[in-house]
């Protein structure tokens, strides 16, 4: 008896922290305030405006190596992934040598580097006033969707001294760098896009996360399948104490 109302305390405590955690993913807002012209977002009760929600799926290879060859060539002049190096994303994404080379050309780095963004911290803060942060764990501190929202929510804005702002982020110090790509694609395969670059960003904020989830069903799968043993142990042992 004892036993059982243990276990099921303990069921209930995990349960509790599933739900908190799942509570607190969905407290994630992305403004108060929408641009003119701007993609629409949808308002909550509150008045403020949910996140779009990121079409982010970390076993798809094919997207993640898009988004990485995106972020090198639209990210990287301006942002660092410190705690990334090219080996790792090499290994983790298969990415073919080739296309590894351009990378590394486009940044004078060494497979064994991490990161760094192109352009020199000094001359960053005298163009744009502060240094561009460094996006390798963004993902975790802000969640995927909202990274997807904000670059979903530049507009321009005369007042401002790039001429564009930002619904998410107002008056945020970051072009509109996606402005090109955007016209010339469209809507639908710029969101497409803008997929890719957050799954990647998704992945580098945790590489480990795909094997982690596999892992994990394994470990569960385990528990629930050792349980049965147990279960008849406890039987057995207390069987003539009872
Ligand atoms: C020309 C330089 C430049 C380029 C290129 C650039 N950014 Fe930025 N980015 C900035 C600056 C500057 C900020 C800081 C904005 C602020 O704090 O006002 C920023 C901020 C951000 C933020 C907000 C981070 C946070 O936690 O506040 C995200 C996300 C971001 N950039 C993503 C990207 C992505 C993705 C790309 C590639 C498509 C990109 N940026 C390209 C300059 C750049």
């Amino acid at each position: 008896m004892i036993f059982c109302a243990r276990s099921l305390l303990t069921l209930l405590f995990l349960f509790s922290g599933l739900m908190l955690n799942a509570a607190c993913a969905a407290e994630m807002r992305c403004g108060t305030s929408l641009a003119p012209n701007a993609l629409p977002t949808p308002k909550n009760q509150y008045g403020e405006y949910e996140c779009r929600k990121a079409p982010i799926d970390i076993t798809d290879q094919a997207s993640l190596r898009r988004g990485a060859a995106m972020f090198m060539n639209q990210c990287a002049s301006c942002h660092a992934l410190k705690y990334m190096r090219y080996q790792r994303i090499a290994t983790d994404l298969s990415i073919q040598p080739e296309q590894m080379k351009q990378f590394l050309q486009l940044s004078q780095a060494q497979l064994n580097d991490d990161i760094s963004a192109r352009l020199a911290p000094d001359l960053q803060i005298k163009i744009f006033g502060t240094v561009p942060p460094d996006l390798t764990l963004t993902a975790r501190k802000r969640s995927p969707d909202w990274i997807y929202t904000y670059l979903l929510s530049f507009y321009s804005d005369p007042s401002r001294p790039l001429g564009v702002n930002n619904a998410v982020l107002p008056d945020t110090a970051m072009p509109n760098v996606l402005d090109a790509l955007h016209k010339e694609v469209g809507d639908q395969a710029f969101k497409a896009r803008i997929g890719d670059l957050v799954n990647f960003l998704n992945y580098t904020a945790e590489p480990q996360q795909q094997k982690r989830k596999i892992y994990g069903i394994f470990v569960l799968l385990f528990l629930f399948i050792f349980l049965i043993p147990v279960y008849l142990l406890h039987k057995e042992y207390w069987k003539d104490i009872k």
